[in-house]
């Protein structure tokens, strides 16, 4: 059975910077009092990039799928299956995929998106091994693509603050040599209540909840507890030590869990990648634009151990262990 390699990685982040004292300075006028002193201090966020009203998550997934193709030296017409996890779709239908495929103009393979939240890249990138271990793809687009800023309630503090836009993309394609070696993905639908955009277009009309809610503390703790749980499951499942990892590339929801999980699988921080200060929470897009900043800058090179992980809505999470 072939290996799903990744032999190219990109990431778009919309150019729109904004500071934790801009956005400060824009809650104030909506009443809603923060800082940047209480966000660094909860999250490590200092900055997000935030896309201007009519640029769509389809928008910055193709932008980052190209970047990931060029990287990986590789005409679009060769890709065979477009994997976009996403929570916050252009539409209702068609899927995501669907517009990126058409805007790469690599038509005629599969092409679906995936629905776990922030966990989506790594549910996202496992399905696409397992399309790839069975002989049905030989080379796949993984993309994870986010405009969160469109789901945030701007008069809720307590998340408003955490989020940002962006998409990252890797290319895998089907290689005798060791790629994924490892995945492991979890769900627990009880906890649905701790993180949901409850809402959707019903007749017509928005039914429910359109914005994004949160108990912190709650997904704080599930948090640290699966990821942790969930990379012991992975490594021992692949036959693999923790200590053999070379880089770990946690979900960037907040610097305190990627602290704490650290802590809790002995693993230092120096092998610990954070883009979470720079990006904020990009949801589905932040393990796939840490895994590229990692790459690019030279930190994961090739015969590294990697493992990708996520956790978010649903309840989700998941790891894939990549020799890269
Ligand atoms: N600015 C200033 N004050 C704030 C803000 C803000 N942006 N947000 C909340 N506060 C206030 C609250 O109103 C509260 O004030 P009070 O004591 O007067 O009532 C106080 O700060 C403490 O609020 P808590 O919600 O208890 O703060 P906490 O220490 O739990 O931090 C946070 C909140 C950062 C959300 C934390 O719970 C957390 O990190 N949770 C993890 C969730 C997360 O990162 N989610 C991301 C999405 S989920 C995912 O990707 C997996």
């Amino acid at each position: 059975m072939p290996y799903a390699k990744i032999i190219g990685s990109g990431g778009y982040l919309p150019p729109r910077v904004v500071s934790n004292d801009e956005l400060a300075a824009d809650l104030a006028t909506r009443h809603v009092e923060t800082s940047d002193t209480w966000i660094v201090e909860r999250t490590g966020i200092h900055q997000r990039h935030i896309a201007d009203d009519g640029t769509t998550t389809s928008m910055l997934a193709t932008k980052a799928a190209q970047a990931a193709l060029d990287n990986a030296g590789i005409s679009a017409s060769e890709i065979d299956l477009i994997i976009v996890a996403t929570s916050t779709p252009d539409f209702i239908f068609p899927s995501t995929a669907c517009m990126v495929q058409a805007n790469l103009g690599a038509i005629g393979g599969a092409a679906f998106d995936v629905q776990a939240v922030c966990s989506g890249f790594v549910y996202a990138l496992t399905t696409a091994d397992a399309y790839i271990q069975a002989g049905r793809a030989k080379t796949a687009l993984v993309i994870g693509a986010e405009v969160f800023s469109s789901i945030l309630d701007w008069s809720d503090r307590g998340t408003c603050v955490l989020f940002g836009d962006g998409a990252g993309a890797v290319v895998l394609q089907a290689s005798n040599e060791p790629g994924i070696v490892g995945a492991h993905l979890g769900a627990d639908g009880s906890q649905m209540g701790i993180l949901s955009a409850a809402g959707n277009v019903s007749h017509g009309k928005v039914t429910g909840d359109p914005f994004l809610r949160m108990d912190g503390q709650a997904v704080f703790k599930l948090a640290v507890t699966s990821l942790a749980k969930s990379a012991h499951q992975v490594c021992e499942q692949a036959g693999i030590a923790l200590a053999d990892i070379d880089w770990l590339v946690p979900h960037q929801a907040n610097l305190r869990i990627i602290n704490f999980l650290g802590r809790k699988l002995g693993v230092p921080d120096s092998k610990v990648v954070v883009t979470v200060d720079q990006h904020a929470n990009t949801s589905a897009a932040s393990v796939p634009l840490a895994f590229d900043a990692a790459r690019r800058d030279g930190r994961i090179k090739s015969g590294d151990m990697v493992m990708m992980q996520g956790v978010g809505g649903g309840f989700t999470w998941g790891s894939v262990l990549v020799k890269m």
